[in-house]
């Protein structure tokens, strides 16, 4: 009777344990589609393409990958996700796979969705093999469910064909969305945030393992603030496996350090808007975590930080008049064609810690970024959504940011890198600034405590407080069960004391 009761109420404990550990995770990937529907295009400066002048692998002193052959291999906008073509399995199937700087499963349709044109068919892979493991992954926006396997994929300009874990995803709820052109998706972030548990190795992790190539990989998103670009011409981007490539960044390229290795969670040391710092303690700028995600539209902030921003930007803006539908993202604003609205817009720093912890530097997005152009609802109007949301789980720097700037992510090094974007130019302006160094020494010498640290002390008390009720539960049923077979007299094989009783 003990023994049964005893591995019941532990069975039982472990799954709690496990359910809780499950529902802490959600992955913060929060695409934007275009929810205002048009059928008039915006007339906007054509996409500066970067020309590409001569072999530069000047970053990838053993040459065997040449990054101008990844530059332009993505499509996309900040509003649907940047996407990459990627070839699975044998023979090859093509798929259009997210990029997301802000999970770590790399997933693709495998079933058929009323949102998607085709999915990868394993059937049809001889090199396709299922572990029979079960997967599923929470977002911010949606979720899905599958199957872990693996496979050889085949990237352009990265030699040979590595194997890679895939979750195929055959069911699903509000994760692809009507309009996407992707099936799938790459998580770029660490092990640690890989489902069902860091046993899974990410597709990065796996690539740089089996090809040798450098443990960096590189981000140039170029929609310029475009949230819902045109079909016809469609925004594109950089995703550069190995390392950096000099041409598509200008100036300096400064880096933060990664403060833990799960997310890319950075310190975010003070904000301001126009010239004026908002002043609050820096612990509030990383509430409770602050991360670049390029699978989030908005920069996203946590809520005394949004409405402060608010405050100040509509201050500064000189238009007062604005429904707050338009901050909370449920408006626009719309303007007389022509009469665009971004000089009544402060620019917006963030600013970061240095590798020299001593110092600081400050990314700048200009209102051409955060003022976001819808397609126009009716001829004679441009109208315009506000790029910055509030946010429950931290400050994200997503794609609203990461559009002004070429992002080094240098996990060897454990830094992240930003330089102003080539192709962050609208109608001929740059529309980024970094600057720096800057003294940190008015700031706390941690901004961000907390983060992950916090997060293990939380899953121990809940722990502890489940190991709790279930010792009171097993005690409870353990008097119960066993008084309730003492009286009945009732002697059956299946428990361990009446054996050694027998005996
Ligand atoms: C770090 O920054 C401080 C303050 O600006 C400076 O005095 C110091 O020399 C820097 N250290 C290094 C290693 O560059």
């Amino acid at each position: 009777c003990l023994w049964v009761v005893a591995s019941v109420a532990l069975a039982l404990f472990i799954m709690l344990c496990f359910g809780m550990a499950k529902s802490l995770y959600t992955i913060p990937l929060k695409i934007f589609i275009g929810t205002f529907n048009s059928s008039l295009d915006l007339d906007l400066t054509p996409m500066k393409r970067i020309q590409a002048s001569g072999l530069s692998l000047a970053s990838d002193p053993a040459g065997i990958v040449n990054f101008l052959d990844m530059v332009t291999n993505l499509q996309g906008d900040s509003g649907r996700g940047y996407y990459m073509e990627m070839t699975l399995g044998t023979p090859g199937q093509k798929l259009n796979i997210l990029v997301d700087t802000g999970s770590s499963n790399f997933a693709v349709a495998a079933a058929a969705h009323p949102f998607i044109t085709h999915f990868f068919n394993t059937v049809l892979s001889s090199t396709y093999q299922s572990t029979g493991r079960g997967v599923a992954v929470k977002y911010t926006q949606g979720n899905w469910e599958g199957e872990l396997g693996t496979d050889h994929v085949r990237i352009p300009s990265i030699p040979g064909t590595p194997t890679i874990n895939i979750a195929t995803i055959l069911s699903s709820n509000g994760f692809f969305l009507p309009g996407v052109n992707w099936q799938g998706i790459l998580g770029l972030a660490y092990p640690l945030l890989a489902q069902p548990d860091s046993s899974v190795e990410p597709f990065f992790n796996s690539v740089v393992r089996q090809t040798g190539i450098p443990d960096v990989f590189s981000l140039q998103m170029c929609g310029a603030g475009l949230s819902d670009s045109t079909t016809a011409d469609p925004a594109g981007g950089s995703l550069v496996m190995g390392g950096v490539e000099p041409t598509l960044y200008s100036g300096s390229m400064w880096y933060t350090p990664i403060k833990e290795e799960w997310y890319y969670q950075v310190e975010v040391l003070k904000l301001e808007v126009g010239d004026q710092n908002l002043n609050l303690d820096c612990k509030e700028y990383n509430q409770d975590k602050a991360i670049v995600d390029s699978g989030t539209t908005l920069l996203r902030l946590p809520v005394n930080v949004f409405n402060a921003v608010v405050e100040a930007i509509s201050r500064t803006s000189l238009i007062q008049d604005f429904t707050s539908g338009f901050w909370g993202g449920t408006k626009l604003a719309c303007w007389l064609k022509g009469e665009t609205p971004w000089r009544f817009f402060p620019k917006l720093s963030i600013y970061l810690r240095a590798t020299n912890n001593s110092q600081s530097f400050k990314i700048s997005i200009l209102p051409q970024l955060y003022i976001q152009p819808i397609t126009d609802v009716d001829g004679r109007l441009d109208c315009f959504r506000f790029g910055i949301s509030s946010s429950a789980n931290g400050l994200v720097i997503g794609a609203t940011v990461m559009e002004g700037f070429y992002v080094v992510f240098d996990r060897a090094e454990k830094r992240v890198g930003f330089a102003v974007s080539r192709c962050a130019v609208n109608g001929g302006l740059a529309v980024s600034e970094i600057l720096g160094p800057f003294s940190s020494a008015d700031v706390a010498s941690d901004c961000a405590a907390g983060g992950l640290l916090k997060e293990p002390l939380l899953w121990v008390i809940s722990y502890a407080l489940m190991a709790v009720c279930a010792v009171v539960l097993l005690i409870l049923l353990l008097l119960l069960s066993c008084r309730h077979r003492d009286r009945s007299g009732e002697i059956t094989d299946e428990s361990s004391l009446v054996r050694h009783r027998i005996k």
